[in-house]
């Protein structure tokens, strides 16, 4: 794909309205994890020094569901306001960042070099790539750079509309983030995929890796799913019905490509105070459930991970959170240390993962996207912010 860089940019003294990715968990007020935040500071750093004026737009979860339950703009705000974040964003820089109560139709103050614009979502135009909301926001700056790779895989507003109205490019962090998980769409061999975890956002992505990878290690609640496609009798454990329905699919399309668990930790409930036992894939008792992947497939995968050339992981093998359940996700994340290889890390519960069990040195690459850096995959690099880069960039060339 191509697109403007900010070194592509005339820059000085400009208004720059930065499109970034905060939308980071908060708890009681405060930022909980500032990874999303220090990772676009090369890019603030830089228009910084070039003497810009920088105004930082980003969404805080999803208010439309506040909004759905009833909730007033307001009340929306005072549950998803991105005033912390603003706080957190102005130790880390040690300058005073400013906010602004909205996003559109509101003055900038003119004493702050850096302003963080109130939550983007609050505006439901923002979601439907609305032309005319679009253009409210590009009058607040001069040139647009998009740093939210997290955010990438929407065609929302301020990732693609904007793209139609100011001079665009792609900020450091997601020149950094499309050249790393660009080495997975044209990878040095082997390449072998670990894909795992709870949620059914998978399924896309096994379809592009079932004929891109040449191994694909399945663990987490995955791997419960496709056993039970398979005919195993699975317990007690967790499932889930949308994959469970393509599961026969994939198996298909990636045959003996994918590589199963054949043996568990189980527990007889779901919690730290539980039983647990080792088991057998095969002789998962009834009442019981697999919660993470057991030693004997923590040597398996090894094994295959071991000559690798080229590492997606997304997904935790096991509940990674809770000590008894952690061992497969541990395990795995310090061996790939003595793998030479480029070993990607998809962003969300993996990302996590790597942080809570010290990990970032043992990979060459933690995506900050969560849903964004699986929908890389499978759209193969064209996501719906970057398609709309590139429509910048061509036109550039005319
Ligand atoms: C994320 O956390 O994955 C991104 O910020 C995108 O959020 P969304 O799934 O609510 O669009």
């Amino acid at each position: 794909m191509k697109f403007l860089t900010l070194k592509d940019m005339d820059l000085e003294n400009k208004r720059v309205l930065v499109r970034v990715d905060y939308n980071v968990p908060i708890k009681n007020g405060m930022v909980a994890d500032d990874t999303r935040l220090k990772a676009t500071i090369p890019t603030i750093n830089f228009l910084l020094e070039n003497h810009c004026k920088i105004i930082l737009m980003s969404h805080l979860g999803r208010p439309k569901d506040l909004f759905k339950k009833g909730k007033s703009f307001e009340e929306a705000k005072k549950e998803l306001t991105l005033r912390p974040v603003a706080e957190d964003l102005s130790e880390l820089l040690g300058m005073d960042v400013g906010f602004a109560d909205d996003c559109i139709g509101m003055e900038l103050p003119d004493d702050k070099d850096v302003i963080l614009l109130e939550n983007l979502r609050l505006h439901k135009e923002e979601e439907k790539n609305d032309g005319e909301f679009a253009k409210k926001l590009a009058s607040l700056g001069e040139v647009y750079v998009n740093d939210a790779f997290g955010a990438s895989h929407r065609d929302h507003a301020s990732v693609s509309a904007i793209t139609r109205l100011l001079p665009s490019c792609a900020g450091f962090l997601v020149e950094k983030e499309v050249e790393e998980l660009g080495k997975l769409l044209d990878p040095e061999r082997p390449f072998v995929a670990i894909v795992a975890g709870a949620k059914a956002d998978k399924i896309g992505a096994l379809k592009v890796l079932a004929k891109k990878a040449d191994k694909i290690l399945i663990g987490g609640v995955l791997a419960n799913t496709f056993l039970k496609a398979k005919g195993f009798d699975i317990g007690a454990s967790k499932f889930d019905e949308e994959t469970f329905a393509v599961a026969k699919e994939i198996i298909g399309i990636a045959g003996k490509k994918l590589v199963f668990p054949v043996d568990a930790v189980i527990a007889d409930k779901f919690g730290n105070d539980a039983q647990t036992k080792i088991i057998k894939i095969d002789r998962i008792p009834k009442e019981w459930m697999s919660l993470d992947i057991g030693p004997e497939t923590i040597g398996r995968y090894k094994a295959e991970l071991k000559d690798a050339k080229t590492v997606l992981w997304a997904g935790p093998l096991g509940v990674f959170e809770m000590e008894q359940f952690s061992n497969g996700t541990r395990s795995i994340g310090e061996f790939l240390g003595s793998v030479n290889a480029a070993k990607i890390v998809g962003g969300g519960d993996t990302a996590a993962a790597i942080q809570s069990f010290d990990l970032a040195d043992k990979v060459t690459h933690v995506s900050t996207g969560g849903g964004a850096s699986l929908e890389f995959i499978e759209k193969e690099g064209r996501l719906p912010a970057l398609v709309a880069l590139e429509h910048y960039y061509n036109k550039s060339k005319e």
